[in-house]
Parts: structure tokens; C-alpha cells; sequence
């Protein structure tokens, strides 16, 4: 391999992993001729201990959790989640949830991956938005894992709407078709937008009429309930959703997602399809006390908060920019903004960031747990520069 070959292969996952994403430096010809490797500009704008927009996975963990993990770095507990600090984990799940069946692993894609694995079977299809992580950025893990088709749906703000499966549902009972199982939907959405509990209700109806399940990847569900003012239960379980991913690391953990299966029957073969999925983690308390620790106290809201605040103030800033136009609600965490083709390297360069639509020039800036309003301002001065 090449050394820019390698370079690539070392890079171009990480732009993926990003949502859809796409580095203009790496589709853009304009800068290989230029000589700008995309890596090294990445790293010009991610400057160590700095914070950037970039993703609220680049973001670092909570005080509060890393003491957690150091408080339960004391002697020997069995291993596999029959421990103390899990029982109190799941607890926790349950205080928040009501009566669930909770199954803790490493990362979201895996929530993903098991949450339909448990509602299919291979002759099953999923139905979700073309632009979901499910559909474009778990590198097929969903279609290999399950063994079903994946159907991606025309999306509205990164929504699907009932309208949209009513045209694209069909063949129930046909042998020559993949039979309808799973409406997947992303809450808050991959574009930033948050589906109203109306809209989770008429899914959820559209599914149940078909004896479909609905499962919500809620990667970003803190952002979603804290943006709607609803508890995690209100805002999944009490709406109809069937099985959730629920998302810990982009909201403040150094690395921990769960499972929240609200319908027994699918829980059924869960140990055995996550221990296959080689998700069952060993020293399972260091997961445990992570996700305790978010939903204990609120921290799970209070970081949600505080990341849609700034999103906001984000929004209101560059707004006001010349050339720069909003082209999704900020709802949530992010900011989808169309800004002049120029002003995107210059501006990578200082603060990195992914460009999400290249043809487009609409980017995507994403607020964390961390943000500080000054990372906001000096942001929004740089673009005003750029
Ligand atoms: C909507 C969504 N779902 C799931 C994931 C989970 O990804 P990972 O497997 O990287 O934890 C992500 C991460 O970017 C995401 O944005």
C-alpha cells in the first residue's frame, strides 16, 4: 500500500462513522492537486485540548462518569453483568423506563445491529429513512447480521413519515417478497430534527396495523426528549416504540449504549444474540457505571440541555452570517448550514468540521456535553472571517 493509499484507508472510515458526511478535502480533486492531505488538515483543525464542532462523539467524557469508573475500580466483582454496579445500572434503566429488559454494549451500531436482529428473521425487511445511520453508516452490519433488506424511504427533515411507508410497504403474505417487520427511525434525526411525539404515535399506529415493530435508534434520544421537555419513557416506550437503542456516548460517556426492549417476546434470545455479537462485555461494571451515572440525577438531561442550548445560540450566530443559510430546524444538537464553497476549507482549517452535502456545500456542526458559549462565539467569528 501506498502511503496516501494508507493515509485514505486510515482516514476515510472515520469521515463515514461521521453520518453521512464527506470531507470536501477528500472528494473535492481541486485539493489532492493542491497537495492538502485530508488527514493532516483534520489535524490541523482538531488541535489537541481544543474543542471543535465536529461531533459529539469527538467530545471527552464527564467528570462525573470518569470518577464513577474510578469509584468502581475497586477489587475483584464476577464478570459479565452478574454484579452489583450492573443490578444498579439496570435499575437505573428501570426507574426511568418502567419494567424493561435492558442489554448493555460497547456502541451504537451494535445497538442497532441486535435491536433488529432480535425483530427479524432473514426473510424480514426494515423499513427506514435513506439518509439513516442504519442504512448508510453501519457498512452493511444491519443487512449482514440480520440478513434482511433494508428498504430506505425518501425522507422529509430526516424523517419518515407514514405516507412515505404506506407507498412502500407491500407484499405481506407473498413468498416472492421480503416480508415487512421493522420501521426504524433515528430520534433526534441524523439531520438535527426531532420527531414530535405525534408523529412517533402515527408510525408506531402504521406498524402495530401491520404487525410491524417500531425501533427507535436513539443515539441522540437525550437531545431528542430534553428538546421536547418529555422523559426518556415518555418520549420512547409511552409513544409506542418497540425496542430502542439508547445512546449514552454521545451524550457525555466514554463509551456505553444499551438496548431498551419494551416487548418481552423479542427480549427472549437477546443474551445469546448479543454474546454472539460479541457485545457482552467482561468487566461489564465499567459500562454500567457509566449509564447509571447519565441516569441518575438527570445528568442524561442536563447534558442534552445544555448541548441544544448551544446548538442554538450556534444557529443564531451564524445565521446572522452573510451567505450562510440554515437549511434543517435546529432541534436538537447540530447545525446543518449551507456556507459558500470557499469559506468551508478555510474554516476547516482552523476548526474542523465535516461537510456533509460536498455538491451543496451544507455542513454540519455539532454541540456536546463540553460546548462552551465562548467555543460557540469564537466559532462564529472565525466563519464570519472564513
Ligand atoms: C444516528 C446514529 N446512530 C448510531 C450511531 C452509533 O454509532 P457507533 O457505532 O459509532 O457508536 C451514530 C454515531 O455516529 C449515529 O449518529
Amino acid at each position: 500500500m501506498t502511503p496516501l493509499a494508507r493515509e485514505r484507508a486510515d482516514f476515510e472510515p472515520s469521515a463515514r462513522r461521521e453520518g453521512r458526511g464527506v470531507l470536501e478535502a477528500r472528494s473535492d480533486p481541486s485539493n489532492a492537486a493542491g497537495g492538502r492531505k485530508p488527514r493532516a488538515q483534520a489535524q490541523r483543525g482538531h488541535r489537541l485540548g481544543s474543542r471543535t464542532f465536529a461531533s459529539d462523539n469527538n467530545a471527552g467524557a464527564h467528570p462525573a462518569v470518569l470518577r464513577a469508573i474510578e469509584r468502581a475500580n475497586r477489587g475483584h466483582v464476577v464478570g459479565y453483568g452478574d454484579d452489583p454496579y450492573t443490578a444498579r445500572a439496570l435499575a437505573a434503566f428501570r426507574r426511568q423506563f418502567g419494567d424493561a429488559e435492558v442489554f448493555i454494549v460497547f456502541n451504537g451500531t451494535a445497538a442497532n445491529c441486535l435491536s433488529l436482529q432480535a425483530s427479524t428473521r432473514p426473510y424480514h425487511a426494515v423499513y427506514c429513512a435513506e439518509g439513516s445511520h442504519v442504512y448508510t453508516d453501519e457498512c452493511g452490519a444491519p443487512e449482514r447480521l440480520t440478513g434482511c433488506k433494508l428498504v430506505p424511504l425518501p425522507h422529509a427533515g430526516g424523517k419518515v413519515t407514514v405516507e412515505a411507508l404506506e407507498r412502500a410497504v407491500h407484499g405481506e403474505g407473498d413468498p416472492h417478497h421480503s416480508q415487512p417487520r421493522v420501521v426504524s427511525i433515528t430520534q433526534a434525526t441524523e439531520v438535527g430534527t426531532v420527531y414530535t411525539p405525534e408523529e412517533v404515535r402515527a408510525l408506531s399506529r402504521f406498524a402495530r396495523e401491520r404487525g410491524m415493530w417500531l425501533h427507535m435508534d436513539g443515539a441522540r434520544i437525550a437531545n431528542a426528549a430534553a428538546a421536547l421537555g418529555l422523559t426518556l419513557r415518555q418520549a420512547t416506550r409511552d409513544l409506542g416504540v418497540d425496542v430502542l437503542s439508547f445512546g449514552g456516548t454521545k451524550n457525555g460517556l466514554l463509551g456505553a449504549e444499551a438496548v431498551v426492549v419494551f416487548r418481552k417476546e423479542l427480549a427472549r434470545d437477546f443474551a445469546f444474540l448479543r454474546k454472539q455479537g460479541m457485545q457482552l462485555a467482561s468487566k461489564m461494571r465499567f459500562l454500567a457505571v457509566q449509564l447509571e451515572t447519565l441516569l441518575t440525577g438527570d445528568l442524561w438531561r442536563r447534558n442534552a440541555l445544555h448541548a441544544n442550548r448551544m446548538a442554538r445560540l450556534l444557529e443564531r450566530l451564524v445565521r446572522a452570517v452573510p451567505g450562510v443559510e440554515i437549511v434543517y430546524p435546529v432541534e436538537a444538537n447540530g447545525v446543518f448550514a449551507r456556507i459558500p464553497k470557499r469559506s468551508i476549507r478555510r474554516l476547516q482549517e482552523r476548526s474542523f468540521f465535516y461537510v456533509w452535502d460536498p455538491g451543496l456545500g451544507i455542513v454540519r456542526w455539532m454541540c456536546s456535553f463540553d460546548t462552551r458559549e465562548s467555543d460557540v462565539r469564537g466559532f462564529a467569528a472565525l466563519l464570519r472571517k472564513a
